[in-house]
């Protein structure tokens, strides 16, 4: 089956997690066309229903129809399609090279889709069909995934339909499944215990980081995460039934974790998707050996030692800040935070399991007078390799025009629109 994955916000990231995701499955794929967008990926049999359910990157997954080397007449989209209903609404989104193709103006996009609409639903009118249309917003040509779940296209009879360019082939696709908003929604802003001071990994980000890690050596992972703030990780990874551990210096976040969970357990949009183990959630300053806290984790019977699949974590990124850094404070405040980092590396050794992963998140800071981020020093990772740690490169590789950008070290940067402090990740394996 060929499949088109509709990139987030972030299309390096999104197309690293699918692609990983792929892999870790076992699920055979052949990419066929990458565009910043999207991507349109030939699998090996079906995809698992819950496949984008898993992905926090991107946005809509739908299957390709079919293939023309010529635009799609409406004629030709409505014999594409037996509908399952006699009245159906379907939305129409025509994807900007597309529209060029179609000779008009990028900045009339709306228009041919307006009138390809309207000729579709004359068609499926003649097969005795009675059709109505959504469209995009003004000026835009593709609807959003608002849209999309508010008019409930995405379920039969009613239709989300694509046209897009791929290469020099003119794909029609369906999608189908959207990503749930108010399900994200919920998990990163109505949880009881937030803390705006500490920074809350969104919850998108934290799928994506879970799904980053290569392989795992027990089957379901056991994935820990050292600085767990108020359980961002713990939560994503408890709802894609794994067995999660997350600690905290501060007995404050420990207690964060714990309510957040305990909510999310109780919660009737997730309750019923939660691995029945649980997290084991406890104090611990992530720079000591972790023996002395052992007794805490899965009443004793489980002790840490090689028994951890995958770090997963979003360390302390340092003080907030307020506005940009001058080169030499940015260093400083890189030296300060440092060998927290390396302590935590150094411990970490011992509670992987062989061949184990570390999903690491670095800060790297907006600097005066300079364009992007300036990342973590390099002399940093050369230490961690020091240690007994290979760094992987997470960053989709062998994309030509560097459509999906990385930094100059194969890492992946997450920012906000303005944001002072960015979010790098790194990958790293036990050696
Ligand atoms: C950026 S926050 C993590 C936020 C988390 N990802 C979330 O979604 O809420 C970093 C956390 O590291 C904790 N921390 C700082 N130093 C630590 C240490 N030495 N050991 C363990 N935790 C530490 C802080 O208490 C804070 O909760």
């Amino acid at each position: 089956m060929q499949y088109v994955f509709f990139l987030g916000s972030h299309p390096a990231l999104s197309v690293a997690e699918v692609l990983n995701v792929l892999r870790r499955d076992g699920i055979s794929y052949r990419i066929f066309f990458a565009h910043e967008r999207y991507m349109v990926i030939d699998v090996a049999g079906v995809l698992p229903i819950d496949f984008l359910r898993r992905l926090g990157g991107s946005e809509r997954i739908a299957r390709v129809v079919a293939a023309q080397p010529q635009a799609w007449l409406a004629a030709e989209i409505a014999a594409a399609f037996i509908p399952e209903g006699i009245k159906f609404i379907f939305g129409l989104n025509v994807w900007p090279a597309y529209v060029k193709a179609l000779g008009s103006k990028p900045n009339a996009e709306h228009k041919p889709v307006e009138s390809l609409a309207r000729k579709l639903k004359a068609a499926w009118r003649e097969q005795g069909y009675s059709a109505r249309y959504t469209l995009p917003k003004r000026a835009n040509s593709t609807l959003n995934a608002a849209q999309v779940i508010f008019n409930r296209l995405h379920e039969p009879p009613n239709l989300d339909l694509h046209l897009l360019l791929a290469g020099d082939a003119y794909v029609l696709a369906q999608t189908l499944s959207v990503q749930d908003i108010q399900a994200y929604e919920q998990r990163d802003t109505a949880r009881p215990a937030r803390d705006a001071r500490v920074g809350m990994l969104p919850p998108k980000l934290a799928q994506i980081m879970l799904n980053l890690v290569p392989t795992f050596h027990h089957w379901p992972p056991t994935v820990y995460d050292p600085f767990c703030g108020t359980g961002t990780v713990l939560q994503e990874g408890l709802l894609f039934g794994w067995q999660m551990i997350g600690s905290d210096a501060s007995p404050k976040m420990v207690r964060a974790t714990k309510h957040n969970l305990a909510w999310l357990a109780r919660h009737p949009l997730f309750a019923e998707r939660l691995h029945a183990a649980g997290a084991d959630v406890f104090q611990h300053d992530a720079r000591l050996p972790l023996f002395a806290a052992i007794g805490a984790v899965g009443d004793g019977e489980a002790p840490l030692h090689d028994n951890v699949d995958a770090i997963v974590t979003e360390p302390y990124l340092g003080t907030p800040l307020t506005r940009s850094l001058s080169a030499a404070k940015a260093t400083s405040a890189f030296a300060g935070i440092q060998q927290i980092y390396l302590s935590f590396f150094t411990q970490a050794r011992k509670f992987l399991a062989p061949g184990g992963w570390v999903v690491f998140l670095l800060p790297a800071i907006k600097v005066s007078g300079q364009s992007g981020y300036t990342l973590f020093p390099a002399s940093f990772l050369d230490r961690v390799v020091s240690l007994g740690y290979s760094q992987k490169q997470p960053a989709p590789q062998g994309f030509e025009d560097n459509i999906y950008p990385s930094t100059e070290r194969g890492t992946l940067l997450y920012s906000r629109p303005k944001a002072l402090v960015a979010r790098e990740i790194t990958l790293w394996e036990k050696r």
